[in-house]
């Protein structure tokens, strides 16, 4: 990966190149690794990701035509569109992130303008870790900073998702934008999903890294199991609203509560209400233990998450269950699970310092040797969530 620094000279001169004038501004937005509290955000629950160190950059000004001018570094394509008339591109996909952001911000009554962008990242595709939504929050930074409309940290988050499941038309939860936008360097954030209230927790980097194993298997299915697993988790809710008349969302549901009452749901739905109700618990434990340094009782969240993911909400895969188990073999790995939407995509693994040379080694021999190909292994720098660079 080359540094942020390069990068930056990099999409400086590709700007000017193409539009003929500096840019007026850069910002960068971070992908995501999440650390633990999968598929609760949708459900109102806790989650506790992290922002990376690898982003998306977008060095933008205003155009002077009526035209917005979008240019992919990476894909080394232009694609363009009016304001008055925003439509789904099926031929540039990558380009319908930034129009379903200016579509959203329309509707919003936000006040923009044509656009030229040039744009470069690093988050690798289709990898679970978040580039879609780096790419929405990048993009909204970039015509806040242009068009200067007010707007704070959490209504941009919400208006990318809402740009995500309405213009984009994929149905995620919350937890990808936010962190993108309001992550901070060297912390995890916890995040309540259902009042949007969030707090920094201090990942201590002179113990621990955060490192990403990625399966390399790109997440086929993803998209209508995902939409199968929202609709049992209401399913769920619709059922024990009989017995539990406050509840509102599986967050509402405590784990006595479902010693109570979960035998009244059909066996899938009930697998599926058990992962969402004890990874809840699960995020409130380990954000207390990570938060008094208990690394350890951190880890073992992690792994019986990841049993949870894998036999209740079975959502892993052969390749992801590899991953985890050469991870959890090494001394010095705290804890290990599948991080994403599942499916494919990565694992996260929580590494001692000194077990980190050992864990690049032999994790990706094992899984090589099991599985047949290389895994791309990134050891994560905690990052601040999106900023104005230039
Ligand atoms: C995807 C979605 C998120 C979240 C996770 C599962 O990343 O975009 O909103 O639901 O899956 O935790």
């Amino acid at each position: 990966m080359a540094d942020l620094e390069q990068r930056i000279e990099h999409i400086k001169e590709k700007f000017e190149e193409i539009f003929a004038s500096p840019p007026e501004v850069i910002v960068r937005a971070p992908g995501r690794v999440n650390l633990i509290g999968e598929h609760t955000d949708y459900n109102d629950g806790y989650v506790l990701p992290v922002a990376i160190d690898r982003d998306i950059l977008i060095a933008a000004s205003k155009s002077s035509d009526s035209i917005f001018h979008l240019y992919s570094d990476n894909f080394d394509r232009i694609a363009t569109f009016s304001l008055d008339n925003i439509q789904r591109d099926t031929e540039n996909k990558w380009s319908n992130y930034p129009r379903g952001v200016a579509w959203m911000l329309q509707k919003r009554r936000k006040q923009i303008g044509p656009t030229n962008m040039v744009i470069h990242g690093d988050v690798p595709l289709g990898a679970g870790l978040s580039s879609s939504a780096a790419f929405e929050v990048a993009s909204a930074m970039a015509f806040q900073v242009l068009y200067g409309f007010e707007m704070t940290g959490e209504e941009m988050a919400l208006l990318c998702q809402a740009a995500e499941n309405k213009f984009v038309g994929v149905n995620c939860g919350i937890m990808d934008q936010f962190i993108s936008r309001l992550g901070s360097k060297d912390h995890a954030l916890f995040i309540d999903c259902r009042t949007l209230e969030s707090s920094p927790v201090p990942l201590p980097s002179e113990e621990v890294k955060v490192v990403v194993a990625d399966t390399t298997r790109k997440r086929g299915l993803v998209d209508s199991e995902y939409n199968i697993r929202r609709a049992q988790c209401e399913e769920a809710v619709s059922i024990l609203r009989s017995y539990l008349p406050h509840i509102r969302a599986l967050r509402d549901v405590t784990v006595s509560d479902f010693r109570r009452y979960g035998h009244q749901l059909p066996p899938t739905v009930r697998r599926r209400a058990e992962h969402v109700i004890t990874e809840n618990e699960r995020v409130l434990k380990s954000t207390e233990a990570l938060r008094h340094g208990k690394l350890s009782i951190f880890g073992r969240l992690m792994n019986q998450s990841h049993e949870s993911l894998r036999d209740l909400y079975e959502v892993s895969c052969r390749e992801l269950d590899v991953l985890v188990e050469a991870a959890w073999k090494i001394p010095g790995v705290y804890g290990s699970r599948m991080t994403g939407a599942g499916f494919g995509g990565c694992t996260v693994s929580l590494v001692a310092n000194e077990a980190v040379d050992e864990f690049l080694e032999r994790v990706p021999e094992d899984y090589k040797a099991r599985i047949g190909i290389t895994p791309q292994v990134y050891v994560c720098t905690p990052s601040d969530g999106a900023t104005v660079i230039a």
